[in-house]
């Protein structure tokens, strides 16, 4: 299996023949600046134009090769150009890209049933589907559900939460019984503190502590009647936070979150879009705590590069959805079914969730060990693929270094490892290469990564 790893990536990378950003780089960056939005932001950050990826790997216009720990923010779990996926896509391209979204195809079932078949447990068999294009799409959806089934007014999320950045869009449309099943109109959000290991928002001594006390003050919150929160229909949260900075809550925190769910009613919302489809060395990262959620939204890996989301959910509330619930006119599409199918067998039949889960271990032991090293580490922490290196201006005083971070980042791509960043405050480095990365990319990549931050530990210390 080794081989085939192996082969599905370039294997120069990572290899620098000119200092990027190089000649054909700049030219197409100077032009995209002409076209588009000058507000883009990740040409910004890792400044190359790309020419083709494979496997755990990326390839610019100028000739220069990297190793990929991006993945297409958490994306490609089995790889750029994945021959299988790739090939299913062939297939369907052969026989239609797109009709009516919702009518039936051979591919459209084999890919339903194949995503039932991997469904949290609890879930599994029990669950219907919706289907949608984004990540943020599936949230709407996933609080729509939510509101309309519970026909309580209240959502609950978390501090340091990403879902996405659609704003209601049916609050344009004229349909008045739109707007009333996709309950936007009265989207009302309370915050809620996340349990953060290394900077827990309440004085405790550990992290189970922190997990307790959050708990606390959610039940309080809840059961109030002075607290002003209103009637919360459901808590949407992630199982690892992505974008807030790769956080993985206390052992015990969501199982006491499900029990708190449960005693007021309320339903439980797992945004799996970065951390499913295998990312974590399980299919969906709920699994690791034990606990199943009433509404899962699923996107991201799940279309292997194709834009496609779903939304989960227990098939008791499906009857107090009514007819044309969420529409959309480019929902399911068929190259993503397609690919969807082919990311699922790929990932079963190559054991890509033991090679997550063995692989992720060695690596976080990796970082932990620079941990010992280097000042600038902070914390690590993580589950499978997913792992986040906190850096700190010092690790007594914890003080953020959102600037260590993005001088990292920018060195590492300079040497082709391509790394980026997330967390509160910017300065949380997250590994979430592609599942199949090579043994040889991995550690490639790790030791250019040490170095780098051996000799920003040196030139910081040296002042
Ligand atoms: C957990 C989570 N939910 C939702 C989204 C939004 O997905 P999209 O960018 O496809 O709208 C993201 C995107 O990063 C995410 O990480």
């Amino acid at each position: 299996m080794e081989e085939e790893f192996d082969s599905l990536s370039y294997s120069e990378a990572p290899k620098i023949i000119v200092r990027p950003p190089g000649p054909k780089s700049l030219e197409i960056l100077r032009e995209q600046r002409s076209l588009e939005t000058r507000t883009l932001i990740y040409p910004k950050v890792f400044e190359f134009a790309i020419d083709s990826a494979r496997g755990a790997t990326i390839r610019d216009v100028d000739g220069n090769y990297y190793v990929d720990w991006v993945a297409g923010i958490a994306v490609l779990n089995v790889g750029h150009n994945n021959p299988y996926v790739i090939n299913a896509i062939r297939e369907q391209l052969d026989r239609y890209v797109h009709w009516m979204s919702e009518i039936p195809s051979e591919a459209r079932i084999r890919f339903l049933k194949n995503l039932h078949s991997i469904l949290p447990p609890g879930l599994r068999g029990k669950a219907r589907v919706i289907t949608s294009v984004t990540g943020a799409s599936a949230v709407e959806a996933a609080i729509a559900i939510a509101r309309w089934a519970s026909k309580k007014p209240v959502i609950m999320a978390f501090e340091g939460a990403y879902h996405g950045v659609h704003q209601g869009a049916v609050m344009a449309t004229a349909k008045r019984g739109l707007q009333r099943l996709s309950s936007m109109p009265l989207i009302n959000v309370v915050r809620i503190p996340y349990p953060y290991p290394y900077r827990c928002p309440m004085p405790a001594k550990d992290p189970e502590e922190c997990g307790y006390m959050v708990l606390s003050y959610i039940e309080h919150l809840l059961s109030d009647p002075y607290s002003g929160v209103g009637d919360v229909g459901a808590i949407i949260f992630e199982p690892i936070e992505g974008e807030g900075g790769y956080i993985v809550p206390p052992r015990d925190f969501l199982k006491g979150l499900r029990e708190i769910a449960d005693k007021h009613g309320i339903l439980l919302i797992a945004d799996e879009i970065q951390s499913g489809v295998g990312r974590t060395g399980k299919w969906w990262a709920v699994e690791h705590f034990g606990i199943t959620p009433d509404i899962m939204t699923i996107s991201k890996a799940i279309g292997g590069g194709i834009p496609i989301s779903f939304v989960a959910y227990r098939d008791d509330l499906d009857e107090k959805l009514e007819e044309m619930f969420h529409l959309g006119t480019y929902r399911a599409n068929p190259l993503g079914l397609a690919a969807g199918s082919a990311v699922i067998d790929y990932i079963r039949s190559r054991n890509l969730l033991e090679r997550a889960s063995s692989l992720g271990d060695h690596t976080i032991n990796r970082f932990r060990e620079m941990m010992e090293r280097y000042e600038i580490i902070g914390d690590v922490r993580g589950i499978g693929f997913m792992i986040g290196v906190e850096l700190v201006k010092s690790k007594r005083t914890k003080e953020p270094g959102e600037k260590i971070a993005q001088e990292l980042r920018k060195r590492l791509f300079q040497r082709g490892l391509l790394m980026h960043t997330c967390g509160h405050y910017g300065n949380v480095m997250r590994f979430m290469a592609p599942l199949v990365i090579s043994k040889k990319h991995l550690e490639a990549g790790l030791e250019i990564f040490e170095e780098e931050v051996a000799s920003l530990s040196k030139e910081i210390k040296a002042g």
